[in-house]
């Protein structure tokens, strides 16, 4: 879908991207070489093949094609090239330079800690490489505040621990790379509220709380329930990535309505194995609702190389919307994120 010069044109922000999920073909390939780390393809262009095809991650469904990794098991395979801190600093100033060309003025990147530490990565290798690319992007005119996640797959005291290790790079009394947390990876039976403990944590630290509840997984509607209504004490979430499935249930997308909670939606994540016909009049359904939302690219470089200008694009094309509302969106996601007032004014 080629991206219209309106598109291309208008300023943006971007509050749903996961950095691992920005890695390039091209950059893992020099990061393998690099680091002496040996990949399974060959050739250049057979690692580039490979991201051709990421199966949407439901281990609940049987039928998996031999040889074919699902979808997280390609990002967290693609982890493995990233050792030092020039490599997160390279990765990060990689997406900081992309954002500039797309006229992405502010981003609030997510982050993993987990799946970094876990193959005896240090933390502070992570977090400094990212801060000097916040830093160094702002010459580019690009401003970012990320957001640690929770991997809800690994036990919750794991996520309890990454966060006492990031802590001083949080907002606040730290070094402010993070004003945020989050919650990613696999949602299969892990309900948001196992993880309130570090919710009430981040908040009792200042932080924003958002969290994942992607489209289509199991006990969907449950997990919403509990990030609209009952994470936080009660309160809620700030935000919620994804969350398409409350369009479904009035509860849900009312609760959304009231309680102000705008959603971080990626239409080309959905639409790689959603009809047309299907998506985009559901998107529309919820926004004629009044529930906030901004759109997104979730993991640019598995998902079909398809950026936040890209997946603009495509609900600009499919979902009836004007330039006005188009420029609303910018504007929601404006009124959405976790800048301070004087970058919110300068971006708005
Ligand atoms: N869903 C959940 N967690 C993730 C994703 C996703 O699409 N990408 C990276 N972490
Ligand atoms: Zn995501």
């Amino acid at each position: 879908l080629p991206i219209s010069p309106f598109i291309a044109n208008l300023p943006k922000v971007e509050l749903h991207v996961h950095i691992e999920g920005t890695l390039t073909p091209s950059l893992r390939w020099e990061l393998a070489h690099r680091n002496n780390i040996k990949l399974p393809y060959t050739t250049f262009s057979d690692l580039k093949a490979s991201y051709a095809i990421t199966l949407n991650h439901r281990p609940e469904l049987h039928g998996r094609q031999p040889g074919i990794p699902t979808f997280l098991e390609a990002y967290f395979a693609g982890c493995e090239v990233l050792q030092t801190e020039t490599d997160f600093y390279d990765l990060a100033m990689a997406y900081l330079t992309r954002c500039a060309e797309m006229k992405v003025r502010y981003t609030e990147p997510f982050f993993d800690i987990q799946a970094h530490t876990r193959r005896g990565v240090p933390a502070p290798a992570v977090l400094n490489g990212y801060l000097r690319a916040q830093r160094d992007a702002i010459k580019l005119g690009v401003h970012s505040r990320w957001i640690f996640c929770f991997l809800r797959d690994e036990p919750v005291q794991s996520g309890l621990d990454a966060y006492a290790q990031a802590r001083p790079w949080a907002a606040g009394n730290g070094k402010g790379l993070f004003h945020a947390v989050g919650l990613a990876s696999n949602a299969y039976e892990r309900p948001p509220m196992l993880f309130e403990e570090g919710f009430r944590l981040a908040r009792a630290d200042g932080l924003h709380v958002t969290m994942h509840c992607d489209f289509g997984q199991k006990d969907t509607h449950e997990h919403m329930g509990e990030a609209i209504f009952q994470v936080c004490g009660g309160l809620g979430a700030e935000r919620i990535d994804h969350g398409l499935d409350a369009e479904d249930e009035e509860v849900l997308w009312r609760g959304l309505v009231d309680r102000g909670i705008g959603l971080t939606l990626c239409p080309h994540a959905y639409h790689r194995r959603t009809e047309t016909g299907v998506l985009f009049p559901k998107i529309r359904r919820l926004w004629e609702r009044g529930v906030k939302m901004c759109f997104n690219s979730d993991d640019p470089t598995l998902m079909h190389d398809v950026w936040v200008d890209g997946n603009m694009q495509k609900v600009y094309s499919f979902c009836g919307f004007g330039k006005s509302e188009m420029v609303q969106f910018v504007r929601n996601a404006v009124d959405m994120c976790w800048a301070e007032e004087d970058i919110k004014r300068a971006i708005y």
